[in-house]
């Protein structure tokens, strides 16, 4: 259990663009440490976090006693976000042996010597019917924690405008598990609400002292003339006549991907950001009314970025970071209930 007089400890592992330890700091906690890879996820984590140990590193090469130094006696909260791809259902060439599957035990080493009181992971649905994800729930429940059942939970239950669907577990020794799971709903925020009232982009590179995230790609002649005919708020590619369909989409009517060229509603939430989300031909991503993607500022936005957080490396590189983000308005809803249950005992 905490003392109310400090702020609980928490280590950030897969740490990216930093999403997850910006929610985790507005809902009360002091992230001490972080680890990731990616260069440029690690560049933006730094000139957003300054203040917190980052270790850039694959985390097989990481060893938890690099985090002695912040990290002086037990750990409140260890958050692993483990790449989602190998268990996407939108990863069409998964395979079970994608060396990736293992990196959620890679945090087995950092519980046995931090011996957090909450362990919270989060990943896409398709996780939990995994041997990976039954191998960790095992190894926690022998060594003492009570684990919860894999919950779905949708970013825009809390408070996020999109939707988006995760799986979270949470595991919890000496503190209440069941206030950790308690986590409150909050209303619906539109695509209007969020996006709304940013004037129209310039296309292309943004002049100097433009927002440098809000610029809409240039798109080839075909693929406006493909927008032109998408209606207002909604459409896809079956909207289009069949001179300006894809050979590949008249061919094959029943694609997962039939929502390439829709629109976003202005009165709904957005659909599921991914690393290609300004890219009509990889999703529901085109604005709602211009003819157009939606631009970085406005993916930003749609997965509650704030608009002072800075992103680092060029469009693909940021978009990818965005995609990869847990919202961080979600993380904030999930803190505050993991918090208020660090400070209740429990078995
Ligand atoms: C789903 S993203 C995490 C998103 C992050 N929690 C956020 O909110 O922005 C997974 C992250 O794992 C990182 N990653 C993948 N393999 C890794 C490894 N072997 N060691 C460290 N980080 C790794 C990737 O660079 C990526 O940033």
């Amino acid at each position: 259990m905490v003392s109310k007089a400090r702020k609980p400890l928490a280590l950030d592992l897969f740490s990216g663009s930093g999403a997850v330890t910006l929610g985790l700091k507005q809902a009360g906690f002091n992230v001490v440490g972080a680890v990731d890879l990616n260069p440029g996820a690690c560049e933006t984590y730094r000139a957003n976090h300054p203040d917190v140990m980052l270790i850039e590193e694959d985390i097989r090469k990481v060893s938890p006693d690099a985090f002695s130094s912040v990290i002086p006696g037990n750990l409140d909260l260890l958050v692993v976000c483990a790449p989602c791809q190998p268990f996407s259902s939108q990863n069409r060439r998964r395979s079970p042996s994608d060396a990736r599957n293992d990196l959620v035990s890679t945090a087995i080493p950092f519980i046995e010597r931090f011996s957090p009181s909450i362990v919270f992971l989060e990943n896409v649905p398709g996780l939990e019917s995994s041997d990976v994800f039954g191998g960790f729930k095992n190894w926690l429940e022998d060594d003492g924690y009570r684990v919860s059942k894999p919950m779905r939970i949708d970013a825009a239950e809390l408070g996020v405008p999109q939707r988006r669907t995760r799986m979270i577990l949470v595991a919890a020794k000496g503190v209440s598990l069941d206030r950790a799971i308690d986590i409150a709903k909050s209303g619906k925020k539109t695509v209007k609400d969020t996006i709304g009232d940013l004037p129209t982009p310039p296309i292309g590179r943004p002049p100097e002292g433009h927002d440098p995230l809000h610029f809409a790609r240039k798109h080839s002649a075909l693929n406006i003339l493909r927008l032109q005919h998408i209606p207002e708020d909604g459409g896809g590619r079956e909207s289009l006549p069949l001179h300006l369909q894809l050979a590949c989409h008249r061919r094959s009517k029943k694609s997962s991907f039939s929502d390439t060229y829709g629109r976003m509603r202005w009165s709904d939430v957005s659909p599921t950001l991914t690393t290609g989300c300004t890219d009509i031909t990889r999703g529901r991503f085109a604005h709602p009314k211009e003819h157009r993607a939606i631009t970085l500022r406005e993916a930003a936005r749609l997965q509650s970025f704030p608009d002072h957080y800075m992103f680092k490396g060029n469009a693909a590189q940021v978009s990818t970071q965005i995609g990869n983000a847990v919202p961080p308005a979600m993380m904030k809803a999930i803190g505050v209930s993991l918090k208020a249950a660090l400070f209740i005992q429990g078995d």
